[in-house]
């Protein structure tokens, strides 16, 4: 079981994890059970972490493998003050968080693919999912929910999975200690949060972008049923990934959607 004395001892934040830290043995989903604290009016920085999820949820209406004792799955309740337009921003916040105290604990550098995969030689090693509860103006809050993948090995991985995910053991070929990855990301999440929060994307932006490993690629983004393909330039004030169209040079912004990669430039831009 993850030891909470050991996370404290490395932990720097003021807020994240100050108040409210459960830590589960198991449990359907960490994001359900930060949203009925949401709706408790628990503080913002209240954390949910569990060994194991029987129904843990991904993006697109995906699961979460989630397999016992060996990842980090664990969920945050946010009141953001950013209008609700930026609130997707937190995503990007956060996966640039996870890159950035990743590669300070371990030296491996995972890049992101926009939005939010943090991926390490083309393999998936952590997923965010960012639910919203808009309610009233100044009572929404948001439920950030992460799943990283640490001492997971390839013995663990369902079929399915094998080719497509990755953890920070597949990668180094040993084991790490979960509490101090999870402090590590813990300090840097509330820090870039913070700086969200005070209405300074921009700062954010730039380290978004050198660690985005879709900028400068051919993309096609399907939305919807409409495939846009073309060349992904930037990440705008909301968070949306700027694409220079193919068919005209237009440019065009999508917020949501599977971002294929296309063509051959496939050099990382690090
Ligand atoms: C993705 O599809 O990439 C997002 C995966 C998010 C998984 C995490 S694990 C902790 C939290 N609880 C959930 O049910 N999902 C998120």
């Amino acid at each position: 079981m993850l030891s909470e004395m050991q996370v404290r001892q490395n932990l720097a934040t003021s807020k994240f994890g100050r108040t409210i830290f459960e830590i589960h043995e198991q449990i359907d989903s960490t994001n359900t059970r930060t949203k009925i604290l949401g709706t408790e009016g628990a503080p913002e920085g209240s954390i949910v972490l569990a060994e194991y999820q029987s129904a843990g949820r991904g993006r697109l209406g995906r699961a979460w493998h989630s397999p016992s004792g060996l990842n980090l799955y664990f969920s945050i309740l946010l009141r953001p003050h950013i209008p609700i337009y930026q609130y997707p921003l937190i995503t990007l916040a956060a996966a640039l968080s996870l890159s950035e105290a990743i590669e300070k604990s371990t030296g491996l550098q995972p890049s992101i693919k926009w939005p939010n995969d943090l991926l390490i030689n083309g393999k998936k090693l952590a997923g965010i999912l960012t639910e919203m509860e808009l309610l009233d103006p100044g009572s929404a809050y948001a439920i950030l929910g992460i799943g990283l993948n640490v001492n997971l090995d390839r013995k663990h991985l369902p079929e399915a999975l094998v080719e497509s995910a990755g953890s920070l053991l597949i990668e180094s070929g040993k084991a790490w200690p979960r509490e101090r990855i999870l402090a590590a990301v813990l300090n840097t999440l509330e820090k870039n949060y913070f700086t969200l929060n005070q209405g300074e994307f921009e700062e954010i932006r730039g380290r978004y972008l050198a660690r985005c490993h879709t900028i400068g690629r051919m993309v096609t983004v399907t939305v919807g049923r409409e495939p846009i393909s073309g060349k992904a330039v930037d990440v705008d004030e909301s968070g949306r990934l700027v694409i220079e169209k193919e068919s005209d040079g237009e440019r065009t912004a999508v917020n949501s959607g599977e971002v294929t990669l296309t063509g051959s430039s496939y050099m990382r831009r690090r």
